[in-house]
C-alpha cells in the first residue's frame, strides 16, 4: 500500500517529446512575462489596496505588499527551478509527483484546482460588479435579479455576467494558447496603461498628511494584510503550467516568472502609496477604491477609464487562471488520476477542448449561484499549500540525480527554499479558522476521489 501511495513518476516519461499527448512549444519570453502580468494583475490591485488598508494595515499596506512579494519571489524561484528542470505541464502537481509520489501530488493537484477554480469564479464575480458600475455610467442597468449569486433575500438569483465571461474566455482558450496570448497581450497593455494613468494623475494629489499614522494597526496588521494581499500576486504559478508550451524553458521560465512578479510588485507598491496618499485609509473600505479616489479628486474621466481598464484587466486573470485549471485537469487525466476524457486534444486546435468546457461549467455554476466572498481566502490557502510542497520539493529535486538539473537554480540553497517554506507556513497561520475548516472539508473530499478512482486508474499501475 505504502509503495502505491508514494510511487513517483519517472522523469524520462514526462520529458519524452515523441509522446502523442505532448503540447506544442510556441511561447517566447515576452509572451511569458505578459502571460504572468495578465494572470497576476486583476481584482487585487483594483480592490485590495483600499479594503485591506482600511481594515488591516493602513498606509503600511505597502509593507504588506512587499512581504507578500518576498514570499512569492522565493516560491517563484522554486517554481522556476522546477519548471526549467522538468518543463512539463501540470505545475506543482507534476513536481510533487516526481519528488514526493502520487498521493502528495494528488493533494497538491487538488489544492491547485481549488486555487484556479475559486480564483476564476471570484474574479468573474468582481468583473460582473465592475461591469455593472461601468454600464451604469452609460445609464445602462443590468437587472439586479440576474447580477448576483442565489440570494432571494437580497433579490438576486443568478450572476449572468459572471457566467457569460467565463464561457467567453473558455471559447477563446479552446482556439489555442497562441490565439489566447495574442488577445492577452492587448488586454495586458490596456490594464497596465490605466494603472500608470492612475499613478501619473494621482501623484499630484497626494497629501503626505494622509500617511500619518503610517502603521495604525502595528506589525500584526501588516502581516494579516500580507496574507490577504497575497491574493493579488496569484497567477504567477499558472505561468509554470505553460512550461511544456515554451521554447527554451531553461532560460525563459525563470525570466517569465520572476520578471512578471517584479513588474507587479512595483505597480502594487506605487498604487498603494498614491491611493493612501490621496484619501485617508479610513475612507477606503469601498468596492472600487481606485475609481473612488479619482472621483474624490474630481477626475471623473480618469475614474471612467480606470473602470474600463479594470473590466479588461480582470478578463486576463480569468483567462490565465482558466488556462492553468484546464492544463492541470489535462495532466491529471493524462496520469489516469481523473478520467481520460480530461486529456483528449481536439484534432483541429490541439487543445483540450472537452476539459476546458467541463472546467468552465463547474466554475460558472460557482460564480453564478454561490456567494463567494467568504470563500476567497480559500484561494490563498490552496495556493500556499502548493507553494509549501514546491519549496520543500527543491531539496528533494537536488538530491535526485536522475533529473537533469542544468537550468535555473535557486541561489543560496538550501537557505532560500527553507525560508520560502517557513514564510508560506507563516502566512497560512494568518488565515482565519473558517478557511482552515473549509480547506479540511475540501481535502477530505479529495481523498475520497483519490481512493475511489485515482488509485485504481493511475497509469502508474501499468508500470
Ligand atoms: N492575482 C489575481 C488578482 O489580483 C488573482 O485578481
Amino acid at each position: 500500500m505504502k509503495n502505491v501511495l508514494f510511487r513517483k513518476k519517472p522523469v524520462g516519461d514526462l520529458l519524452n517529446k515523441n509522446n502523442d499527448l505532448q503540447l506544442k512549444p510556441t511561447l517566447g519570453v515576452f509572451d511569458l512575462v505578459l502571460l504572468g502580468v495578465g494572470a497576476i494583475v486583476g481584482t487585487g490591485i483594483f480592490i485590495l489596496p483600499g479594503t485591506v488598508a482600511a481594515s488591516h494595515s493602513g498606509p503600511a499596506i505597502v509593507f504588506s505588499f512587499i512581504v507578500a512579494a518576498i514570499v512569492c519571489a522565493l516560491a517563484g524561484m522554486c517554481f522556476s527551478e522546477f519548471s526549467s528542470s522538468v518543463p512539463v505541464t501540470g505545475s506543482a502537481y507534476t513536481y510533487g509527483y516526481i519528488v514526493f509520489g502520487e498521493l502528495i501530488a494528488w493533494l497538491v493537484g487538488w489544492a491547485l484546482l481549488l486555487e484556479y477554480g475559486l480564483a476564476v469564479a471570484s474574479v468573474a464575480t468582481g468583473w460582473s460588479s465592475y461591469l455593472s458600475a461601468l454600464l451604469e455610467g452609460f445609464n445602462v442597468a443590468i437587472p439586479k435579479a440576474i447580477s448576483g449569486p442565489f440570494n432571494p433575500a437580497a433579490g438576486t438569483y443568478i450572476n449572468v455576467p459572471a457566467i457569460f465571461i467565463i464561457f467567453v474566455i473558455a471559447s477563446l482558450l479552446t482556439l489555442g494558447i497562441r490565439e489566447s496570448t495574442r488577445i492577452n497581450t492587448i488586454m495586458v497593455f490596456l490594464k497596465v496603461g490605466v494603472i500608470l494613468l492612475f499613478i501619473g494623475v494621482g501623484i499630484f494629489y497626494v497629501e503626505p498628511v494622509n500617511w500619518q499614522p503610517f502603521m495604525p494597526f502595528g506589525v500584526q496588521g501588516v502581516m494579516n494584510g500580507a496574507a490577504l494581499v497575497f491574493f493579488a500576486y496569484l497567477g504567477f504559478d499558472a505561468v509554470s503550467s505553460a512550461a511544456e508550451e515554451v521554447k527554451n524553458p531553461q532560460r525563459n521560465m525563470p525570466i517569465g516568472i520572476i520578471g512578471s512578479l517584479l513588474i507587479c510588485t512595483l505597480l502594487y507598491v506605487a498604487v498603494s502609496l498614491v491611493l493612501t496618499g490621496i484619501v485617508s485609509y479610513k475612507d477606503l473600505n469601498v468596492n472600487d477604491p481606485v475609481t473612488f479616489a479619482m472621483q474624490i479628486i474630481h477626475q471623473d474621466w480618469v475614474a471612467g477609464i480606470i473602470s474600463l481598464g479594470a473590466v479588461v484587466g480582470m478578463m486576463t486573470v480569468i483567462l490565465v487562471m482558466s488556462y492553468g485549471g484546464t492544463r492541470l485537469l489535462y495532466a491529471l487525466g493524462r496520469d489516469g488520476l481523473l478520467p481520460k476524457s480530461m486529456c483528449e486534444l481536439s484534432k483541429k486546435h490541439k487543445t483540450p477542448v472537452k476539459n476546458t468546457w467541463i472546467f468552465a461549467v463547474l466554475v460558472a455554476v460557482c460564480a453564478g449561484f454561490v456567494p463567494l466572498s467568504k470563500l476567497a481566502e480559500l484561494v490563498n490557502m490552496g495556493t500556499l499549500l502548493a507553494f509549501l510542497i514546491v519549496s520543500l520539493g527543491i531539496i528533494y529535486l537536488r538530491k535526485n540525480k536522475n533529473i537533469p538539473n542544468n537550468g535555473f537554480k535557486v541561489p543560496l540553497f538550501p537557505i532560500l527554499p527553507i525560508c520560502s517554506f517557513l514564510l508560506c507556513f507563516f502566512l497560512i497561520t494568518q488565515l482565519s479558522v473558517h478557511t482552515w475548516i473549509a480547506c479540511g472539508i475540501w481535502f477530505i473530499f479529495g481523498l475520497l476521489v483519490y481512493f475511489m478512482y485515482g488509485r485504481k486508474h493511475s497509469v502508474m499501475n501499468e508500470k
